[in-house]
């Protein structure tokens, strides 16, 4: 049996612009979506058995965007005959949090130890890149970097990766809606409505880009009072280009009142997830539970790590 594992991620700064070659701030988190793979005999290109803990109704929406991505992950590696997978991990499968990405990584991995494939961390990223095009269409790869590499990273699209150090952890807390989101069409919309009203858009996004590199220096010196002021600034943008909702703008309002020293929605957004900053223990659990007691999931991680 091969087996392999990729880490979920939170976009703190510049989903979306990211697309558009605009730099972006991701961070992995420590859960997991782990991946165990067998040869198998019979017709079937797979068989998938998806153990993982999900949002309702996100496995069953995925279910051919999955399908499709497994069959390019083969194909990039060039496996033809049957195998059976099993997924399971401490990473919920939900929209935001890179749950896509982080099995594309894992799948690839756990073919690569089974098939005695001895691939390196570059070639199971552009493996997963193929994986991930199943479910976004035209990433700008950000997501399958955070879930083969981990770590902290600034990414962008034409350049790839670098990564940022931090002097230490920081915790936060990620406040699921509950809703799933489809990122493709999120994406799409953002390019229609820019092709619609140029100028306006083109304003928001030179404001993303000074945004990214005033978010850089913030996280590099430990500024967490800047950071989080950012994060607030970045979520106004994203609403302006139209991907939050008014599931997400609640709870980074009930974060924010919380104490968060910034929140905003994360990932494809229209749904899924937002994340708060919460420096320390104590924080982290009040902005957490006051996002439990409105009946919404909150995931308490940290980045950085
Ligand atoms: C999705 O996690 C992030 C987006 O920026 C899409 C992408 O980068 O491919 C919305």
């Amino acid at each position: 049996m091969g087996i392999g594992a990729g880490y979920g991620k939170v976009i703190l700064f510049n989903e979306h612009f990211v697309v558009y070659d605009i730099p972006a701030i991701a961070s992995a988190i420590d859960k997991k979506t782990i991946a165990e793979v067998t040869r198998c005999n019979g017709d079937a290109p797979f068989i998938l058995h998806d153990e993982r803990d999900a949002t309702p109704g996100y496995k069953e929406e995925k279910l051919e965007h999955q399908k499709d991505s497994i069959m390019r992950i083969k194909k990039a590696m060039g496996i033809e005959e049957c195998i059976e997978i099993e997924l399971h991990g401490d990473l919920k499968a939900a929209s935001g949090v890179g749950a896509s990405a982080a099995s594309c990584t894992a799948i690839a991995r756990a073919i690569s130890d089974e098939f005695g494939l001895h691939l390196d961390d570059d070639a199971i990223n552009e493996i997963a890149y193929e994986g991930e095009k199943a479910y976004h269409g035209s990433p700008s790869g950000i997501d399958n970097t955070c879930a083969t590499y981990g770590g902290l990273v600034w990414f962008v699209k034409s350049k790839g990766m670098e990564r940022l150090t931090v002097k230490t952890p920081v915790e936060i807390v990620m406040g699921n809606t509950g809703i799933v989101a489809n990122t493709k069409r999120a994406v799409a919309g953002v390019r229609e409505r820019r092709d619609r009203h140029r100028e306006k858009y083109d304003a928001i996004f030179a404001e993303a880009e000074k945004l990214a590199h005033r978010a850089r220096e913030a996280l590099l010196s430990g500024d967490w009072k800047k950071v989080g002021s950012l994060m607030n600034e970045n979520h106004e943008l994203l609403q302006q280009i139209e991907v939050s909702s008014k599931e997400l703008d609640f709870l980074v309002e009930v974060a924010r009142e919380h104490g968060a020293y910034g929140a905003k929605m994360t990932g494809g957004g229209l749904g899924g997830y937002m994340v708060a900053l919460t420096p320390g223990s104590e924080l982290q659990e009040k902005v957490a539970t006051a996002i439990e007691q409105q009946g919404f999931y909150a995931l308490r991680t940290k980045i950085g790590i």
